[in-house]
């Protein structure tokens, strides 16, 4: 059963090239991100591993943990990361790969395509992206089939708007980027936003009449 927003990421303890990692206990109050890959020594997989590592400082500023998992062993995990590190120049792998050998994980998480299989006919592990909260508990997931390679800019672009959504009550309209309006959520009165949004809003007058598109300034920028 794939996760739904809202649920609790499920835990786990299983081997990872930084050693046995208890999932709960690694993303502990912290936003973390775990995104899965098919197979180690495959060619997309390889650019996207190498793309996270360059990104790292941008998880970091975010206060993002970042975890991998790849459907084989450590010692084949860690025999790839030299391939990664070399493919994208600066890339540090210094985050961890948990090992999934059996694919009892990508079970557990719902991360399986059942359109790619490998040489004994087993599905292969989508390209799952999951964002958890604090709180443990799913705020965002993407799925890519294996021939698909993710866009990270994309990723933390939704991290920032996830992160905007738990700290001040606004959305984020179509193709947002920082730094652009945000809009105000529809559960707030115009009596909270006031309150809530020092540099006020505006409401956007349509056909209908109805008041419900209000734009307010970024609130974390200056
Ligand atoms: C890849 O990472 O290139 C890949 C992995 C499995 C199926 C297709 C592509």
């Amino acid at each position: 059963m794939a996760l739904k927003l809202g649920d609790t990421a499920p835990s786990f303890v299983a081997d990872s090239t930084h050693g046995t990692i208890d999932f709960h206990k690694y993303i502990d109050g912290s936003w973390a991100i775990l995104f899965s890959h098919p197979n180690d020594f495959t060619p997309v997989c390889t650019t996207e591993l190498g793309a996270v590592g360059k990104f790292l400082p941008e998880f970091e500023k975010r206060g993002v943990k970042v975890i991998a998992l790849s459907c084989n062993d450590v010692e084949s995990h860690k025999g790839w990361i030299a391939d990664i590190e070399s493919y994208t120049p600066g890339a540090k792998v210094s985050y961890p790969i948990v090992a999934d050998p059996t694919r009892e994980l990508a079970v557990k998480f719902g991360m399986l395509d059942p359109e790619e299989i490998d040489g004994k006919g087993v599905p292969l592990t989508a390209r799952a992206v999951y964002i958890f909260g604090p709180d443990k508990k799913l705020k965002l997931s993407i799925l890519y089939p294996a021939t698909t390679g993710r866009n990270f800019n994309e990723v933390l672009r939704v991290i920032d708007s996830l992160q905007l959504t738990a700290n001040y009550s606004v959305a984020t309209p179509v193709n947002w980027n920082q730094g652009d309006k945000c809009m105000v959520v529809p559960s707030l009165s115009n009596e909270a936003a006031k309150e809530k949004f020092p540099k006020g809003f505006e409401t956007v007058e349509v056909p209908s009449g109805k008041s419900y598109i209000r734009l307010t300034p970024q609130p974390n920028v200056d």
